[in-house]
């Protein structure tokens, strides 16, 4: 096959939840499947890619030509995404908890009163990323909305330092489905895209990414 256009290209992605233990057997989560990033990730690699995939804890097969990472928590997470770099380009569509606890040791009883978690705020990897000296040259993160889509999503790529938000309309049942309606928020304009499976969204994604790395050499 030909070499693709993302040949000689190093991109990061994560993908899924994270998990934040409460004690050895409790843990806070989400709903995320980690579909969607994970066919971004094998969308890369199809164009030639190097493909770095940091996953939270999810069920799914790798993508061919990907190099994955498990991992379990945000701050885990946080780790592997710093010890990655450099990558030209980082995809960012993990729905990491934005709070974690102090494990307890030991499983927590019944019976002793109802306990109560103390939350932290974990680090934001897309924040850590736009700020480092390692910034990828395109940093795409995504953005779960359920109303005012495009508003939110805009204001959150000001605030957060990235090229791109990929605004993803979450009022359906998109969170382990097949399909995807998302939005590319760029600093120039807006891109809506119809109603796709996410495999779509997928390769679709890939070609602009390869575009915009050709572009900009
Ligand atoms: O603020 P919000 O969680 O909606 O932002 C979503 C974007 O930020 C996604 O790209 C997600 O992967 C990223 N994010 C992150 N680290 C966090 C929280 C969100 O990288 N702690």
């Amino acid at each position: 096959p030909a070499p693709g256009r993302l040949a000689g290209r190093h991109v990061l992605v994560t993908a899924g939840p994270t998990h934040e233990p409460i004690d050895p057997v409790r843990y806070i989560a989400n709903r995320s499947s980690g579909r969607q990033g994970f066919a971004i990730a094998g969308a890369l690699a199809a164009e030639g890619a190097a493909v770095t995939l940091i996953a939270g804890p999810v069920t799914l097969d790798t993508p061919a030509g990907v190099e994955r990472v498990d991992v379990e928590t945000a701050q885990e997470m946080a780790n592997a995404v710093a010890k990655t770099l450099p990558a030209d380009a980082a995809v960012l569509v993990a729905a990491v908890a934005d709070w974690r606890t102090d494990a307890a040791p030991q499983k927590i009883k019944k019976g002793t009163g109802t306990p109560t978690l103390r939350l932290t705020e974990n680090p934001d990897i897309l924040t850590m990323l736009a700020t480092s000296p390692h910034r990828p040259r395109l940093l795409i993160g995504f953005a779960a909305e359920t109303d005012h889509v495009i508003e939110h999503a805009t204001a959150k790529r000001a605030k957060k330092g990235a090229d791109w938000i990929v605004a993803n309309d979450v009022s359906g049942d998109v969170m382990g489905g097949d399909a995807n309606t998302v939005h590319i928020i760029r600093a120039q304009d807006v891109e809506s895209w119809e109603k796709l499976p996410k495999s779509q969204v997928a390769t679709r994604l890939a070609t602009r990414i390869a575009d915009t790395l050709q572009e900009t050499a």
